[in-house]
């Protein structure tokens, strides 16, 4: 019997509360394939920060290192700790374990509304992939003359080419076994160094990849379409920031962020790799029991189809997609009444029912 070992990283604000209900089902979902999971909680965030002055243990990358997998709720309470320092960890994580795929899908589930009118349940079903390890998240900048009139802060965004190439064909491959559609998130017409160069590897991908139908939109225009027409795009592909900035308005789109998953990859299995919700710490609904806990459900769901266990992973969607076609028990961002306790209850009950 598999027996995995992953790292429980449950984090701050609503991220121990969601993940709580993720933990449920997905050790629901492994008993039920006959696996086991067995996970190493890990107490570091925000709440150690005043006796401390530390948000996770020097060795914290050491101690993750030993797992294949890492779950992880959300970090930041910006209340109480600069939010730089807070959110550091998952910028290192994914740095150091080279988890240079970050994979965001976002679907219009049966049973959700989504704001934008006449989107019928399905029509929206789109995979951001982000560019992980470089661009604009590269930890490369200066600050001169602080506290000066002249004071000057520079950022500098890294794209390399083997960057770019690693991301491209993991999104080319993935679109192979969806609609066969993929679209460059660009911005050459502004940024004319590095975007120029994600174009110029696009045709060259492209003429690699004749089976796939692509094309490219800049990120401003792809924002507005994606609320104009979300249906129309399969795989997008784009640079970190902007695969940031998209995978939250897509989240809008599906009716709640609170549905969206994300998995941090590092195909090469050199590193663990981390699985996290698109959300943050909410901490404006933090305690409340208010916050939706499929988007971090669902990321079990992406864990498992990474360690190779599809059919957890598929009775993870089910229980989920009977839970919202069903519609009683869900949180408010659904319009729903249900605390975060009663929908992990919920999906975790439907997946010990399921066959
Ligand atoms: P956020 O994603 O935490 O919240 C944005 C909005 O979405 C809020 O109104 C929140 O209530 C709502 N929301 C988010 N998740 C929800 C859920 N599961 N159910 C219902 N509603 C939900 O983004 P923010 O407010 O910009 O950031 C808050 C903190 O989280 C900051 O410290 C930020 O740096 C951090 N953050 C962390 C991560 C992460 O850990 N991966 C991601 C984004 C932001
Ligand atoms: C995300 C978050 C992070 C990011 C923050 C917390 C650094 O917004 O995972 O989407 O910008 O990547
Ligand atoms: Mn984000």
């Amino acid at each position: 019997m598999s027996d995995y070992k992953a790292a429980l990283y449950p984090g701050d604000g609503i991220g121990p509360e969601v993940i709580r209900e993720a933990v449920k089902v997905v050790e629901a979902a492994m008993n039920k394939v006959g696996a086991k999971i067995t996970f190493k909680e890990l107490d570091w965030g925000c709440r150690n920060w005043k006796s401390s002055g530390k948000v996770v243990p020097d060795d914290y990358l050491t101690i993750l290192q030993d797992y294949e997998v890492i779950l992880l709720g959300a970090l930041g309470d910006p209340a109480n700790v600069p939010d730089p320092i807070a959110t550091a960890p998952i910028l290192e994580i994914r740095q150091t374990f080279d988890q240079f795929v970050n994979l965001r899908p976002a679907r219009l589930w049966p049973g959700v509304d989504s704001p934008l009118k006449d989107k019928k349940e399905g029509s929206i079903d789109l995979m951001v992939v982000r560019e992980n390890s470089e661009g604009e998240y590269f930890d490369s900048g200066a600050l001169f003359k602080k506290d000066t009139p002249g004071e000057t802060a520079i950022h500098t965004s890294i794209h390399t080419r083997k960057g770019v190439e690693r991301i491209m064909d993991y999104a080319f491959d993935l679109a192979r076994k969806r609609r066969k559609k993929l679209t460059l998130g660009t911005k050459s017409n502004a940024l004319r160094t590095t975007m120029v160069m994600w174009d110029r590897i696009l045709v060259e991908k492209m003429e690699q990849n004749p089976d796939i139908q692509t094309d490219k939109c800049y990120v401003d225009s792809l924002c507005m379409n994606f609320v104009l027409m979300p249906e129309v795009y399969d795989v997008v592909v784009t640079t970190n920031l902007f695969g940031d900035i998209l995978s939250d308005l897509a989240g809008a789109v599906v009716g709640s962020l609170g549905v969206n998953p994300s998995a941090n990859l590092n195909p090469t299995r050199k590193y663990p790799s981390l699985f996290e919700p698109v959300h943050g710490s909410a901490p404006d609904i933090a305690g409340t029991g208010k916050a939706n806990p499929i988007a971090a459900i669902l990321t079990g769901a992406m864990m498992y189809d990474f360690l190779g266990e599809p059919d957890a992973a598929a009775l993870i969607r089910r229980a989920v997609r009977e839970n919202l076609i069903e519609g009683k028990v869900r949180t408010p961002d659904l319009k729903g009444t249900a605390t975060t306790t009663q929908v992990g209850d919920d999906i975790a009950a439907r997946v010990e029912k399921l066959s």
